[in-house]
């Protein structure tokens, strides 16, 4: 009989199970009424009476493993079951990292929601673009030097004509006479965009950069339009103490023209290094839409009259996060970029 014990313990120590009707069948054969162990006990009567005590603790010893072993295979069992029901099998098998947003994209959408929220489309035009929508229907003069080599980078040059000139765009004014050719007044536009200029390289100039170009054609709009809109977009974007100034200024294409400062957001306007102690930093350049600029592009300037606003997105996001080195934004060091983990 002992033999036949150590055995059993032997086959109950490595008993395996894969679900629970096997565990269940396990159970009925070792620990069931009709099973092995009790079978054993049965006969244990047959044991001479000096080997009871030796076999019945062997017998004893058994019956405890059979119990220990089927309680661990359903413990294991539920283990791997439950286990199961939680994979999740739309998981990547790798740490998935979620990016941020660009500075420069979160200003310019903050830029943009603004003037949408006044009722300003987005409008949109090409990066490589002609010669007169970026200098001619601006009314640029044929001799201005923004159209020199020096400033801008050329694709192709024209054969006789300069406006045959295939250039990348010097500014997002371009994009005002791709929409005024082709679209009736009341336009009430905005136009984000890159733009590129033969520059060198350095921390406050760049061969790319940003702006945002916003214009408005109607019947009667005067400068106290542009100047109220001026207003509302330099307090939402930075803040409702904010002053703004306007000063004289030249475009080709905007008649009267003027530089917009908004009272330094960094001394609050008492004068600091950033505003070089005036209290006042430029933000955009504005003005009047030129005759001649509605005119070139089909528009009757006896009939309506415009204003148009361009700024620098750079610009603007040095001044509200205080990035001064305008080479960070595209060099793609992700310590700078993780810096703007923002919900915009
Ligand atoms: N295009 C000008 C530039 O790149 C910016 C500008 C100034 C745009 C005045 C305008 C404006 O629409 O009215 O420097």
């Amino acid at each position: 009989m002992l033999t036949k014990i150590n055995q059993l313990l032997q086959e109950v120590q490595a008993l395996q199970a894969g679900n629970a009707e096997e565990i269940e069948a396990l159970r009925i054969k070792y620990l069931g009424k009709k099973g092995v162990i009790n079978e054993l006990m049965a006969d244990f009567r047959n044991v001479p009476a000096e080997a009871k005590k030796s076999v019945g603790m062997e017998l004893n010893k058994l019956k405890e493993q059979a119990q220990e072993k089927i309680a661990a295979l359903k413990a294991q069992f539920k283990e791997r079951k439950s286990g199961l029901e939680e994979l999740d099998l739309t998981r990547t098998p790798y740490p998935v990292g979620v990016g941020t947003r660009h500075p420069l994209s979160i200003v310019k959408n903050e830029i943009v929601d603004i003037f949408a929220r006044m009722g300003f489309n987005i409008a949109d035009g090409p990066e490589v673009e002609d010669d007169w929508h970026v200098f001619s229907s601006m009314n640029f003069a044929e001799d201005h030097p923004a159209r020199d080599m020096q400033d801008t980078f050329f694709i192709e040059e024209g054969a006789e004509n300069v406006s045959h000139n295939i250039i990348l765009r010097t500014h997002t004014s371009s994009v005002q006479s791709r929409v005024m050719e082709t679209t009736k007044p009341p336009i009430r536009v905005i136009c984000p965009g890159r733009v590129y200029r033969n520059e060198a390289i350095s921390y406050r100039a760049h061969a790319f950069f940003h702006q945002v170009e916003a214009l408005y054609v109607d019947k009667q709009v005067s400068f106290a339009d542009l100047r109220q809109v001026l207003l509302v977009f330099a307090r939402q974007m930075f803040g409702e103490d904010t002053k703004i100034r306007l000063r004289p200024s030249y475009f080709p294409f905007t008649e009267p023209s003027a530089e917009m400062d908004i009272s330094c957001n960094i001394c609050g306007g008492k004068g600091c290094p950033f505003c070089k102690g005036t209290g006042w930093v430029e933000i955009l350049g504005c003005g009047m839409v030129d005759p001649n600029v509605l005119e070139l592009n089909g528009i009757d300037s006896k009939v309506y009259s415009g204003y148009a606003i361009g700024m620098g997105i750079e610009r603007i996001t040095n001044l509200k996060y205080r990035v001064n080195d305008l080479r960070l934004f595209s060099e793609n060091d992700l310590r700078f970029l993780k810096e703007f983990q923002t919900a915009y």
